[in-house]
């Protein structure tokens, strides 16, 4: 067997400084390593959809008979259902392998080694991940106390190499959204302003900024299918893009990236939205619901959401992180806790079924009896 000589190979030195991206903790894992059935647990840790696709979505998938060819790389039918869907011309969106291809993809496109990005944490933490990948930097402006882009702070911290400003609205994990007089103060500075929209569906303006995107030839808006639409499994993203990037990410993507599933998948959620529209209305009542099943404990202060998930602070004077999460993982309910130091004493829960937050309800109650 060839065996490389250790000293000629080299890997990139950035990934030495890079940890690897710590995902929500998956069924089977969790199942491993508690002991208990899959088919017992309540998985409230990936803001997933409890319900999953349309029927319609499951049947077009099973009757589909040409798994054997490519899929159409050009997206050209789901590109125009987006159109329809979204209001934006079909020529500014790009269909991704889940928006995390459309991150991978852009922050390559611009980030060169020694730039840097400006993210306002706790955000989403795969933007630090590619951005050390690509060899550049993340310059932090904290959010403010009450969760809010600092956009003076933002405006400070520019320098020459700041080639990208990445703002998530609603945001995950603190679920609130950007406000659009931020992100039109943003766009002066004519750096590329990412506004990732993954959980916008959940929001008071489901349109999001898509609108904005025409007029501004420095704005991109990231969606995913992964969340509102229950198809986190088949990795469906998009991005709408002024058209002189559209270009890039073109040319950037690999072919067949996005497979014929999702597209099938994508589309026919696209065709009979009002089923899957109305159970994003029914994880918002739901939403409301377990803000108010959470803030009934003393020691929990959860924090109001427009996405499909609730941030809540745990008082650690009270009672410890760990025996919360001994007592949720006791009771086979997965949650997300964080290893960034802002959200050491956070906990986020994904907005479930009703019988899911019945039984949260009721493994939490067991924390205050202790
Ligand atoms: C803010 C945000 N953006 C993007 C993603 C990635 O979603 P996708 O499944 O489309 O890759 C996530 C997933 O959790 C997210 O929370």
């Amino acid at each position: 067997m060839y065996m490389y000589p250790p000293r000629l190979v080299h890997v990139r030195p950035e990934l030495d400084r890079m940890a690897a991206y710590i995902p929500g903790e998956s069924l089977e894992t969790f199942s491993t390593r508690t002991g208990i059935p899959e088919q017992q647990l309540i998985k409230l840790n990936s803001n997933e959809s409890p319900y999953g696709p349309a029927p319609q979505v499951l049947k077009a998938l099973s009757d589909h008979s040409n798994y054997n060819n490519y899929p159409d790389t050009e997206s050209t039918a789901l590109r125009q259902a987006l159109s329809e869907y979204t209001g934006v011309d079909r020529r500014s969106i790009v269909i991704s392998h889940g928006s995390n291809e459309l991150i991978n993809l852009l922050w390559h496109i611009f980030l060169s080694v020694g730039d840097n990005i400006i993210c306002c944490p706790p955000t989403f933490s795969l933007y630090t991940f590619i951005t050390t990948f690509c060899g550049a930097y993340v310059l932090e402006v904290p959010r403010t106390m009450d969760y809010e882009v600092d956009v003076e702070g933002i405006l400070m911290a520019l320098t020459p190499e700041t080639k990208m400003i990445v703002l998530c609205s609603p945001n995950n994990p603190t679920g609130n959204p950007i406000c659009e007089d931020d992100v039109l103060a943003l766009l002066e500075t004519g750096r590329i302003i990412v506004v990732d929209e993954a959980y916008v569906e959940f929001s008071d303006q489901p349109g999001g900024l898509a609108h904005l995107v025409e007029k501004h030839k420095n704005l991109i808006v990231m969606r995913t299918f992964s969340k509102w639409a229950g198809l986190a499994g088949l990795r469906i993203g998009y991005g709408i893009f002024p058209e002189w990037i559209v270009t890039y990410m073109r040319r950037a993507q690999c072919p067949f990236e996005v497979n014929v599933a999702g597209h099938l998948a994508a589309i026919e959620t696209l065709k009979h939205l009002d089923y899957t529209l109305d159970k994003v209305q029914l994880i918002k009542a739901e939403r409301e619901r377990l803000f108010t099943l959470l803030s009934s404990f003393s020691y929990l202060e959860p924090i109001t959401s427009q996405g499909n998930f609730i941030l809540s602070r745990v008082c650690e004077e009270d009672v410890k992180m760990e025996r919360i999460r001994t007592t949720v993982e006791a009771h086979g309910i997965l949650l997300r806790y964080f290893h960034h130091p802002y959200l050491s004493n956070f906990m986020r829960v994904t907005v479930g079924l009703p019988e899911h937050t019945d039984l949260l309800q009721h493994a939490l109650s067991k924390i205050e009896a202790w």
